[in-house]
């Protein structure tokens, strides 16, 4: 149809709000007109509005009975469609005399009086009962079973498959991202940038139960980070990580420029903390209670000055700051004990994707970091 936007199923959607809008409005400037008798405004402005709510009926009637041949329902849906739709036609009957017969009473004065005042006033309000029985069925109709209705998928993150070629290193994606999906112990450390004491790494494969072989990453306290250098802007990270075994922090790391510059998302025993590293200091964008226990999937959103991190598709934090940039993605290991780790992917949220991939800079190995709290002690809350 013309003027039909291309993501609306047809047109009734857009014009139900016309009838609805003033029908509710017509009764309540008649209300005043109840008590504000004397001011001949609020009958006038009633009839107007009423007239002009039996017309909008009369289109979304039309447009309705086109909606009920476009839309393919769920079973339980027809009979809540059958009933929306008798109450349309009733509707629109109803408004149509109704409006009619205040015209009239109005032009004859009638309306002036008492009696026929009340009257007409009263039928209306029972008219609006009518539009809420029938603007409820239609809503249902949407909101309950989704007619109509493109609905936005449920996305389940996928488990990325392992690298057909049989390496481990994380592969770049075609939309600026890349998938990490470890199948065995070390190799795939090769293709990381490291930072400090990555001799105390220790990698192996376990058996993640349900999930198959899973990474394994042992740490003795020194802190520990690897980065897939592929610079991104916008970014979304998803990982599945398993902390029962660690005590320490566990950082995804995103505009990672180097050791001590890079914003983080970090989850420990206690809580679930957001912020930025500059230059080794410890900024907190906000910080959350969390004590995960099993497998728990991560999604860390860094999209220019938002924020947020989700554990198992749930809000966590939500912080919002400078816009970063650009940089790299990893983790960060501060703690000890073995973090186990199913897969990590990045998605580039606004099709950054074509960029270059950018050369490593040279960073420092060393890493002046050196206890448990990640150097938070000195946390400047913002
Ligand atoms: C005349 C008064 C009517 C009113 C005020 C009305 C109101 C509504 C409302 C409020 C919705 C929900 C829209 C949304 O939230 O997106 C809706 C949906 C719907 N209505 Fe009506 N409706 C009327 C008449 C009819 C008639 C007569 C039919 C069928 C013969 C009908 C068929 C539908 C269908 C199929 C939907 C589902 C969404 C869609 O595809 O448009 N409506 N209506």
């Amino acid at each position: 149809m013309l003027f039909l936007p291309d993501w609306a199923p047809n047109i009734h959607p857009l014009l139900v709000h016309f009838p609805i809008a003033l029908l509710v409005v017509a009764a309540i400037v008649d209300s005043v007109g109840m008590v504000l008798k004397k001011q001949d405004i609020w009958r006038r402005g009633a009839v107007g509005l009423y007239v002009g709510g039996a017309l909008g009926t009369f289109a979304a009637w039309l447009a309705g009975k086109q909606a009920a041949d476009s839309v393919f329902l769920p079973t339980d849906a027809n009979a809540l469609l059958t009933q929306h739709s008798d109450l349309g036609h009733y509707l629109f009957y109803f408004f149509t005399v109704y409006a009619v017969i205040r015209v009239v009473m109005y032009a004859l004065n009638m309306d002036t009086r008492t009696l026929f005042r009340t009257l007409g006033y009263v039928t209306g309000l029972g008219g609006i009962v009518l539009l809420w029985a029938t603007a409820d069925h239609g809503a249902q109709l949407v909101y309950v079973y989704g007619v109509g209705v493109k609905a936005v998928p449920q996305e389940m993150v996928m488990v990325p498959a392992p690298n057909s070629d049989g390496s481990s290193s994380p592969v770049s994606n075609e939309d600026g991202g890349w998938t990490f999906k470890p199948t065995r112990a070390s190799s795939w450390l090769d293709s990381m940038t490291t930072y400090g004491a990555v001799d105390d790494l220790q990698t192996s494969m376990k058996d993640g139960g349900e999930r198959g072989d899973v990474l394994a990453l042992s740490t003795n306290g020194r802190p520990v980070m690897f980065t897939f250098d592929q610079s991104m802007i916008t970014v979304q990270v998803d990982l599945a990580m398993n902390l029962d075994d660690f005590v320490g922090t566990v950082m995804i790391v995103h505009h990672v420029i180097d050791e001590n510059n890079y914003h983080f998302t970090s989850a420990s025993n206690e809580e679930m903390k957001q912020g930025r590293s500059e230059n080794g200091d410890i900024y907190l964008m906000d910080n959350k209670p969390y004590s995960p226990s099993g497998w728990h999937s991560y999604r860390v959103v860094a999209d220019q000055i938002h924020f947020r991190a989700y554990s198992d598709q749930t809000l966590t934090v939500h912080g919002h700051g400078d816009d970063p940039g650009s940089g790299w993605v990893g983790i960060r290991l501060n703690g000890t004990g073995t973090v186990l780790l199913d897969y990590m992917q990045t998605v580039s949220l606004r099709g950054e994707g074509k960029m270059d991939m950018a050369e490593p800079k040279e960073v420092e190995m060393e890493m002046e970091m050196d206890d448990h709290d990640d150097g938070e002690d000195a946390d400047h809350e913002h």
